[in-house]
Order: C-alpha cells, then sequence, then structure tokens
C-alpha cells in the first residue's frame, strides 16, 4: 500500500497559506523591481528543459510555506512509492507503472522484463513493415497505418507524431481514427489503398465503444475491398491487455502487442500505444522519446523539491487553485507542431485531477483539477489571448518555448520567440489608467477623450505566467516535456489528498449511453428525465 500519513490536514495547510496570501500585496512589479535577480532565484532545468517560474505571485516565504507541505504530505516516500510499483492507485488496486515503461540498460524487474520482451516485439515489427516483408493481402507492402483509438490510446501517439514531423517517414504515412462519428474514419479511408493500409486497433481494455465500432467498420472495408477473411491478419495488429477480446475480434495471438493493467491509459503513449511512432518516425526516435523522460524520471526522483521542476510546478498551481480562486490553467506552446499538446494536456490533467473525494472517499472541502486549455501560439493571442489580458479572471500560463528553430524560417522562428517573451511580459506588466490617459494624450486625444477612453485600454496586468525553454523539438526533449507534466499531475493529486489514477466518472456516461442506443426506435422508459425522453423522440 501506498503511504498517505493519516494526520495530513490540508485544510489547515491551506488556512496557513491563505494567510500569507491576505499578509500581502502582491504585485509582480513591484516584486521585480525590489528583486531585479529574481529570474535567477525563481528558476531551475532539468533534462534540457529550463523553467522561468519568476513571473509568479511567489516569495521566498511562499516557497518555503509551499515547500513544508510537500513534507506534510510526505511526498518523498509518495514518489518511491510510485516509482517502486506500490498500489498507488488504491480504488483499482494497481500500481501506476508508467515510468518502469521508459527504463533504460538492462531489465532490473519483472516489469521492466516484461517492457523489454514487448519492445523487442515491437522492433521486429517494424523492421518487416519498413523492410517491406509484411505486406498486405495483394502482396504490396503497407504505405499506410491507421491507429484506431481513443483516449490515452490516441491522444498521446497523435500528439508526438505532429511534434515530430521532421522524423515522418517518406514511404508511411500514420493516420488517426478516434470519433465514433462515421466521418472520422470514412474521412480518413477515403483516400487510403486497402491492399497498402495497416491497421491498428488501440485499446487497453479492448471494450471501448468507439474503437471497437470503428474497427469493426475497418475490417469490414477491407472485406469489401477484396481482402479474404484468412487475410485480415496480414491488415490486422492489436495493442491491449485484453488478450482475449483482441483474439475474439480476430486479431491473430501473434500480431498483439501486450499492455498491462498498471499502465493507465492516459500514461500508455510510452508502451506499444506508441506503435504508431516507432513505424511513423522509426525506432531509434521512440527510443530517444523514452530516453528523455526517462531523464525526467531520474529528475522528479532525485531532485531536492526547490530545485524539481514538476513540484514547483505542482505547487505554484496549487497556490493559485487554493488561495487565488483561479479555475483555470491556461497552457500556450509557442510551437505550431505542438498544436495537440494542449488536448493531450486535457487528459492527462483533467481525468486525473477531477475528483471530489480523498483516496478514503471522504468528500474534499477544497477545490480540486481545473479546466485546462489552450492552444499554439502566436494564433490564440489572436483569439482568446483577449481574455487572459483584460477578462476578470486570473488564470495562471504556461508558456512553452523551443529554442531551436523548427523550420528553416530562421526569421519567423525569432518573432515566434518575440511573441512569447512579450505576451508573458504583458501579462505581467499591463497598463495602468494612468499610463493609458498619458499614451492618449500624447497621441493627441483630448484630456476629456482620453480619460473616457482609458479604462477601456487599461490592463490590469499583475497576471502570472511560467516559462519553459525546450532545448529542441526533437525525441528526446519531447520525452522530457511530456513526463515533467506526467510528474506535475501525480505530485498535485499527492497535495490534494486524491487518486489520480482512476477515472470512475466517465463510467455512468458510458452505461447510459448503452441505454440510448437500446432505446434508439423504441418508446423512451418512462423513469427517464423529460428532456432525455424528447430528444430521443426527435432524434429517432
Ligand atoms: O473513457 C476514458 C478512458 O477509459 C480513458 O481513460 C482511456 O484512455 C480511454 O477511455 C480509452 O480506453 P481503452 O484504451 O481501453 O480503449
Amino acid at each position: 500500500m501506498t503511504s498517505e500519513t493519516p494526520t495530513v490536514d490540508r485544510t489547515a495547510a491551506i488556512a496557513r497559506l491563505q494567510s500569507h496570501q491576505e499578509k500581502h500585496k502582491w504585485s509582480l512589479r513591484d516584486l521585480f523591481s525590489t528583486s531585479p535577480d529574481r529570474a535567477t532565484r525563481f528558476s531551475a532545468d532539468a533534462a534540457g528543459i529550463y523553467l522561468d517560474f519568476s513571473k509568479n505571485h511567489l516569495r521566498e516565504e511562499t516557497l518555503e510555506l509551499l515547500l513544508g507541505l510537500t513534507e506534510e504530505v510526505d511526498l518523498r516516500k509518495q514518489i518511491e512509492d510510485l516509482l517502486s510499483g506500490a498500489t498507488v492507485n488504491n480504488t483499482e488496486h494497481r500500481p501506476a507503472l508508467h515510468t518502469a515503461l521508459r527504463f533504460q540498460g538492462k531489465p532490473a524487474t519483472e516489469h521492466e522484463q516484461a517492457v523489454a520482451d514487448c519492445r523487442a516485439q515491437m522492433r521486429r515489427f517494424v523492421e518487416q513493415v519498413h523492410s517491406k516483408q509484411w505486406t498486405g493481402y495483394t502482396g504490396e507492402p503497407i504505405r499506410h497505418v491507421v491507429n484506431i483509438g481513443i483516449g490515452g490510446s490516441d491522444l498521446g501517439p497523435r500528439m508526438v507524431m505532429e511534434a515530430l514531423r521532421p522524423w515522418d517517414r517518406p514511404d508511411l504515412s500514420v493516420h488517426f481514427v478516434a470519433n465514433i462519428d462515421g466521418a472520422d474514419l470514412s474521412d480518413t479511408l477515403a483516400t487510403l489503398p486497402p491492399e497498402n493500409t495497416l491497421f491498428i486497433v488501440a485499446s487497453k481494455s479492448f471494450s471501448t465503444l468507439e474503437t471497437r465500432q470503428n474497427a469493426l467498420s475497418a475490417r469490414q472495408w477491407m472485406l469489401d475491398a477484396g481482402c479474404r477473411e484468412d487475410q485480415l491478419a496480414q491488415h490486422f495488429v492489436a495493442v491491449s491487455s485484453n488478450i482475449v477480446a483482441a483474439q475474439d475480434f480476430g486479431i491473430a495471438a501473434e500480431n498483439i502487442f501486450p499492455m498491462w493493467s498498471w499502465v493507465g491509459g492516459r500514461y500508455s503513449l510510452w508502451s506499444a500505444i506508441g506503435l504508431p511512432i516507432a513505424l511513423g518516425c522509426g525506432f531509434d526516435a521512440y527510443e530517444q522519446l523514452l530516453a528523455g523522460a526517462n531523464a525526467m524520471d531520474s529528475h522528479f526522483a532525485e531532485a531536492p523539491f526547490s530545485e524539481s521542476l514538476p513540484v514547483l510546478m505542482a505547487l505554484i498551481h496549487f497556490w493559485y487553485r487554493q488561495c487565488w480562486q483561479t479555475g483555470s490553467q491556461v497552457v500556450l506552446p509557442y510551437a505550431q507542431r505542438l498544436a495537440k499538446f494542449p488536448a493531450w494536456l486535457q487528459q492527462l490533467d483533467m481525468e486525473s485531477l477531477g475528483k471530489g473525494v480523498d483516496r478514503d472517499g471522504h468528500q474534499l472541502p477544497y477545490p480540486t483539477g481545473s479546466v485546462i486549455w489552450g492552444t499554439e501560439g502566436s494564433n490564440g493571442q489572436h483569439s482568446f489571448h483577449q481574455l487572459l489580458h483584460q477578462g476578470t479572471d486570473m488564470i495562471p500560463a504556461d508558456f512553452i518555448a523551443i529554442k531551436q528553430p523548427t523550420s528553416e524560417l530562421v526569421e519567423q522562428h525569432r518573432w515566434l520567440l518575440a511573441c512569447c517573451i512579450s505576451q508573458s511580459q504583458a501579462l505581467l506588466q499591463g497598463k495602468s489608467q494612468q499610463e493609458a490617459r498619458e499614451e492618449l494624450e500624447q497621441q493627441g486625444y483630448t484630456h476629456r477623450e482620453a480619460h473616457a477612453l482609458a479604462p477601456h485600454k487599461a490592463i490590469p496586468g499583475n497576471r502570472p505566467s511560467n516559462t519553459l525553454i525546450v532545448e529542441k523539438l526533437d525525441p528526446y526533449h519531447l520525452g522530457a516535456l511530456l513526463a515533467l507534466y506526467e510528474h506535475k499531475v501525480f505530485t498535485m493529486g499527492c497535495l490534494l489528498g486524491i487518486n489520480p489514477f482512476d477515472q470512475w466518472g466517465v463510467e455512468l456516461g458510458k452505461l447510459l449511453g448503452n441505454a440510448v442506443h437500446d432505446a434508439i426506435g423504441k418508446e423512451a422508459p418512462a423513469e427517464w428525465d423529460g428532456s432525455s425522453r424528447e430528444l430521443l423522440a426527435r432524434l429517432f
């Protein structure tokens, strides 16, 4: 069992933080003018990622209080429990060993041995496809891979593939289908030649509605194209922990890549769920991704908390959530190829922290997970950044900058980074009404006009952000970045006292979905609410 010190009184710890907050005037401008070297004091780095957390409402004393909380919850022990395979997922009686998926060197545990065997199986398969020994039903090589999966069996590999576009193999394209909306599958298949197409059915449970339906339709598409039943094995492989269900579906035993109960769906891209990455970007890139994540794991295991990127980010998030009434966090990767990063992070963070009870099932008296959202910079600047700058809520931001250019258009990269820095600067500085008035008068407005316009032009500022600088958008650094957020979310779970590894909330919707589907074409059951009855009648 994992350790959760029974005496932890988070409510008291939060109250201490709240009284610290009330005691001070929090002006980011003042914090910087009184300590010009803040950026060096409030920064840390690991695995090629630099974190500047100086643009936050933090004093040394705040950090001390927050770090004190890590001791109260015995975070060090909780991290050890996670990494050593203790039953940290207490409601499902499982460990959460995604870190074992990216072990380096020789396997040292039973879990690592299973991972090593799986990696070898993946490597053999990837080599067969790349060398064109693996052929489709007409004897032609595979040129298209379609990953059918949803949630954690989709978002991770989909995001990584887009991030690593320069690693794309020219002779193999990878596609992703997730939605139960048939338009997703049919639009994807419309341009694909069945004889050159291989499907990966990616589902830990092999019982997910969307994935099963899409896989059945893909199977039918192959049969309609002339592939015989006995040739389907050349076009379908699976990644699943439910070997029996995958075999029942018709996937040959030797074409099933294992998953394990001790890997959560949203933490699974490092497992054979990453097969599309290994196929599309090459096995070396996949291994580099694992190596980068492993470097972040070592940092998480070893660094003092005052220097630990995941811990610092979690503490800051906790501070705002508990004491500043922030209901959301925005993530702004200034990299076109990280456009899908916010979607991946939404599942990781919101499925993990969207809980209302503690590990023992007691209702929590403080807020837990917040809304995570965002998009790639600089695009967001021309849509929702207005709300970040002048809206009534304070929304802490994570800016992610990539140091090395991601294209040959180096001047555009300089502009991109300039946009990134200037946005966090604007959030911090803002513009007072007086500054706005003076500016307007300098522009020739009358005193009266300037007075009337100034409230509209004033920007509150004093809005916090972190900036992460990632050395390069390559597999290694991407792996480190993703692992950083995984560990941040785990740390948040420890600070909040919740189990971040289950997701019971999604189950009710799944059950009701089956019941609604069964009711189609019939009279809706009388016990349903009036709205749902009416909707069913109008739609069918
Ligand atoms: O519905 C939520 C969920 O269970 C996620 O946690 C998971 O990543 C996704 O569905 C897909 O599950 P599976 O891989 O079992 O198809």
